[in-house]
């Protein structure tokens, strides 16, 4: 009897590293109570990458359940890591980062900066909107590690000493929201369109775009070419146009809502 033992489990040994199992997935059978032959048949049942996507999810859910001890860091090491250094709301951030790894992703996941959301994640929604030395950019496809020594403003930064943006406020005011998902990269976007209305950048509807001077008035029609890369699903557009033309031509309106 004890000879069979040994060599069921040498069989097995040969097994599982002709199959290159890992620490992870023998527990994996173990924490599943598939041993000796049934581990063999099983083995020979299902693919190894089956078995390490199960070994992965269950190490996820071991990660959530650990609590206070949980990480939010990739379990392997990075492959490609980079140094970044950049100022985020005024704060500088060094960080060693996979260089794949979005701005987007790093100000969320890395900087617990979950004011700026994901919604396409493709450059389509405007969701993920943040301004980099001045100019709004898409944060889903702008890589962290390109933004090294720059100026980063997320919806976080933009409210001083507890004091709002005016342009937050006149979002408030006017009901420029309704869900709000979208409103962060809104927000975004239209301090940074004041700023290129001041300087006089040109858009898609500029009727001359040879004789652009600083300082430009905008039109609602231009405002809505301007915002055109944000989306609002809860359709507040109409809203949105009026907050930003309350603080772009400085005119104060009382709250449009009770
Ligand atoms: Fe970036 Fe939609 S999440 S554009
Ligand atoms: Fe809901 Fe814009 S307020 S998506």
């Amino acid at each position: 009897m004890k000879e069979y033992k040994d060599n069921m489990n040498k069989e097995l040994q040969a097994d599982e590293q002709e199959l290159q199992l890992s620490a992870d997935e023998k527990s994996i059978f173990d924490q599943l109570g598939i041993f000796g032959k049934s581990r063999r048949r099983f083995l020979g049942q299902s693919s190894v990458a089956g078995l390490s996507l199960m070994a992965s999810q269950l190490i996820s859910i071991d990660n959530v359940f650990a609590g206070e001890n949980a990480t939010l860091t990739p379990p392997v090491p990075y492959k490609n890591s980079v140094d970044v250094s950049f100022t985020i709301n005024k704060k500088v951030e060094n960080l060693n980062l996979d260089s794949r790894v979005t701005l987007l992703d790093t100000l969320r996941e890395r900087l617990q900066l979950t004011g700026t959301k994901k919604g396409c994640d493709h450059g389509q929604c405007g969701a993920c909107t943040v301004i980099v030395d001045g100019k709004r950019v898409l944060s889903c496809l702008t890589l962290a590690a390109s933004c090294e020594g720059k100026q980063v403003t997320s919806i976080e930064g933009l409210a001083e000493d507890n004091v709002l943006h005016p342009v937050q406020k006149a979002f408030i005011k006017n009901d420029g929201f309704q869900c709000g998902y979208c409103t962060s990269g809104q927000i975004c976007s239209s301090v940074a369109l004041m700023d290129e209305a001041k300087n006089g950048d040109a858009s898609y509807v500029t009727e001359d775009i040879m004789d652009v001077s600083k300082n430009l008035t905008l039109s609602d029609e231009e405002v809505r070419e301007r915002m055109s890369g944000n989306i609002c699903r809860c359709g507040a557009y109409t809203n949105i146009v009026a907050a930003i033309q309350e603080v772009h031509q400085g005119r104060e309106t009382d709250y449009n809502w009770q």
